[in-house]
C-alpha cells in the first residue's frame, strides 16, 4: 500500500526502531497511532512529528501496555475510530545471557510482550482489517528467530514463535484483502541492546544497523508485496541454510560461547 493511504497502528513507537519507523512513515505521508507505555517519550515523538494542524488525526498517541486485555481493547477501539488499515507489531523486550540464568519474571514478560500480545492484538484487529479495501499486518521479528544463537535462546524462541505465527497467518489470509508480512532485522543500534549485548555483538563480529536504515527497509516493505525479508545478505543466507540444514551451522558458534563466558554475566541479565 502506498504510505499516503496507510493509517498505521505502531506498537513500541517510542523505542529506537519504533520512533525511526514513525518518522519515516510520517515523512512518506502515512497517518499514525503511536502506541507505548511511557507517555513522555510518546508525546514528545508526536510533537516532533508535528502533524498537519488542519488534520488532527495525523499523529495520535495511545499510552497502554499491550500485554493487558484492556490495553489491547483500547488499541482496537482507537484503531477503529481512525479507520486503521496497517498494524505494525514492533514492541518487544530482550533477554540475553546463559540459558541457566533465565529468570521467570523476565521470561514471562518477554513471551507475553513478544508473542502473546502481538497474536492477541492481531486477532482483535483482523475483523476490522478484513473490512478495509486493503490492509496489512507487519510483524517485526529478528534474525535470531531463524538462527538459534547462544545467549539468545529464550529471545530467539519468542521471535521464532512470531515468525511461524506470521507464516501461518499469511497462508490463512492468502485469499483476503489483508497482506501479512514479516521483517527480520539483525542487530540495530538502540537501547534494546544492553552494554553486555553490545560487547557480545562486538566480540562475535555481528554487524549492526542504524534504526533509520531499518526504518527505510520497513517502509519499503510496507509499500511492496514482499512476504518475508531479512536484513543483511549473510543473515538472509544463514536463515535459509539453517532452515534446511541446521546441523551445518552448529560448528559456527564457538566464538559466541566463548564471548558469553567471558562476559561474566550477572543472573538474568538482559
Ligand atoms: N535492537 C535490536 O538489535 C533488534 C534486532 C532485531 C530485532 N529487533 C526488534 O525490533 C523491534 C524494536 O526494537 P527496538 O530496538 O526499537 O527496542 P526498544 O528501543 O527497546 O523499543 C521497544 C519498545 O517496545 C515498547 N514496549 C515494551 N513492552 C511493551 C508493552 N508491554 N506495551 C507497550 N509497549 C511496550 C517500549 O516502550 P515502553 O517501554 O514505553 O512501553 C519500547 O519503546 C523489536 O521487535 C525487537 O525485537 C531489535
Amino acid at each position: 500500500m502506498t504510505p499516503s493511504d496507510a493509517s498505521v497502528v505502531l506498537t513500541g513507537a517510542a523505542g529506537g526502531l519504533g520512533s525511526a519507523i514513525a518518522r519515516q512513515l510520517k515523512k512518506d505521508g502515512a497517518t499514525l497511532l503511536l502506541v507505548g507505555r511511557s507517555a513522555g517519550p510518546l508525546l514528545s515523538l508526536a510533537q516532533s512529528l508535528k502533524g498537519d494542524p488542519q488534520n488532527r488525526s495525523d499523529v495520535d498517541v495511545l499510552v497502554v501496555d499491550i500485554t493487558t486485555d484492556h490495553g489491547r481493547a483500547a488499541i482496537i477501539d482507537a484503531a477503529a475510530a481512525r479507520q486503521a488499515n496497517v498494524l505494525i507489531n514492533n514492541a518487544a523486550v530482550a533477554a540475553f545471557g546463559p540459558a541457566q540464568d533465565l529468570q521467570p519474571e523476565l521470561a514471562r514478560r518477554m513471551l507475553e510482550t513478544n508473542v502473546l500480545a502481538p497474536m492477541l492484538l492481531t486477532a482483535g484487529m483482523l475483523p476490522m482489517l478484513c473490512s478495509r479495501e486493503r490492509a496489512q499486518v507487519l510483524n517485526i521479528g529478528s534474525t535470531l528467530g531463524s538462527v538459534g544463537v547462544p545467549g539468545f535462546s529464550a529471545y530467539g524462541a519468542s521471535k521464532a514463535a512470531l515468525r511461524i505465527y506470521t507464516e501461518a497467518l499469511r497462508r490463512e489470509f492468502a485469499d483476503s484483502r489483508v497482506q501479512i508480512q514479516y521483517y527480520a532485522p539483525r542487530a540495530i543500534d538502540t537501547d534494546f541492546n544492553t552494554p553486555q549485548i553490545v560487547a557480545f555483538n562486538k566480540a562475535t563480529g555481528s554487524p549492526s544497523d542504524t534504526p533509520e536504515a531499518v526504518a527505510r527497509q520497513v517502509a519499503h516493505m510496507l509499500n511492496s508485496e514482499s512476504r518475508q525479508r531479512f536484513a543483511g545478505r549473510t543473515e538472509a543466507l544463514a536463515a535459509r541454510l539453517n532452515g534446511l540444514f541446521p546441523e551445518c551451522l552448529d560448528g559456527a558458534f564457538g566464538k559466541h560461547r566463548r564471548a558469553l563466558e567471558s562476559l561474566k554475566l550477572t543472573p538474568g541479565a538482559s
